[in-house]
């Protein structure tokens, strides 16, 4: 049987198989897969900031090689993701160039300071908690080389999030000051934390598209609240209070009420003007700038390799 491109393309969404990188894809489908994992691969290499601001001071040499280990980790799911985003046919160089100067989106969570040991905790429960959540159902996306990166990337934001657990657990069975602390930075990070998922859904242009492509495969809305179901009992074995009084589960609905979130909050930090927006462009430029002769010496290695495999 004969079908047309666009027919084939169906049939590989409906079947629940995969777009491989050769197939023929609708233009949008390319472009809403180029925006989604660009920005993804751009808040990989943003998350290095605020962690890697705490390196030279962790409490210990071995929290200093798991925090080394980690930040590593989120060097290389950026590299795997430019991998995927160039298979589209989007340059690496052009991302990097977006990013810099501000054109590019990443995720609005890593334009929050980080001023205390307490926030490596936060950020690995909370923040890659989110990120797990978020994730693991991108690893049955539509288009194959996201599909494939997301199992690797999960595995290893899993023992992300254990690690954070355990720092912020060992703090709450330290001393008051130290559980002060814990609970101050949970404070901090909670409703960034939900403000990852993206708005409300009546609110998210592209989930519908999305979701029919079967590139999400969950509305924002829905894995909130699944992180939410996550957090409360963890929460409880932490022992650290999670800062909204409304938070409860109803079992009428079947969900958690909880209070209304700050969108106006979240609106500013994509616009730009969260706390550490500028600062965050600013180190990544200057990276950029300072590793040029890196990038200049690997071409010219590879000229000279091509010339001599000519000869
Ligand atoms: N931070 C920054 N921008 C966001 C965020 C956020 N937390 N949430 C939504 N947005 C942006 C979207 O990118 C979109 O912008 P664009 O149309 O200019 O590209 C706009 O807000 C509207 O949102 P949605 O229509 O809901 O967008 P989408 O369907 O892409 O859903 C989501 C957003 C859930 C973040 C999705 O893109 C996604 O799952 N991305 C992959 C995961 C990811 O990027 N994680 C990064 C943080 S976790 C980590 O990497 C450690």
């Amino acid at each position: 049987t004969s079908s047309t491109p666009e027919e084939r393309f169906e049939q590989i969404i409906a079947a629940d198989s995969r777009v491989e990188p050769r197939d023929w894809m609708p233009e949008a489908y390319r472009k809403t897969l180029i925006r989604q994992i660009s920005q993804h691969a751009h808040s990989e290499i943003i998350g290095m900031q605020p962690e890697g601001n705490w390196i030279t001071r962790a409490p210990s040499l071995k929290r200093k090689a798991i925090l080394m280990a980690k930040v590593q980790d989120e060097a290389g799911h950026g590299l795997y993701l430019y991998s995927a985003a160039q298979t589209l046919g989007m340059p690496r160089e052009q991302m990097t160039q977006d990013l810099i100067d501000g054109k590019a989106k990443y995720s609005s969570i890593f334009n929050y300071p980080t001023p205390t040991w307490a926030d490596m905790g936060a950020i690995g429960w909370l923040v890659d908690g989110a990120a797990i959540c978020n994730q693991v159902p991108l690893c049955r996306a539509s288009y194959g080389p996201y599909a494939r990166a997301m199992v690797r990337i999960c595995k290893e934001e899993s023992f992300h999030q254990r690690q954070g657990f355990e720092i912020l657990l060992s703090l709450m069975q330290g001393t008051d000051a130290q559980r002060r602390m814990a609970q101050d930075a949970v404070d901090r990070w909670y409703w960034p934390s939900l403000m990852m998922f993206g708005p409300p859904d009546e609110q998210s242009p592209n989930s519908a598209q999305s979701m029919a492509w079967k590139i999400k495969r969950f509305s924002n809305d829905e894995l909130r609240q699944r992180f939410v179901s996550m957090l409360v009992p963890q929460a409880e074995a932490l022992g650290v209070t999670l800062p909204d009084p409304n938070l409860r589960w109803n079992a009428e609905t079947g969900r958690y009420d909880m209070s209304e979130i700050d969108w106006t909050e979240f609106f500013d930090v994509l616009a730009g003007r969260g706390p550490m927006n500028a600062e965050r462009r600013r180190a990544r430029r200057e990276a950029h700038e300072s590793g040029a002769w890196v990038r200049e010496a690997a071409a010219e290695y590879a000229r000279k390799q091509a010339l001599r495999s000519e000869r």
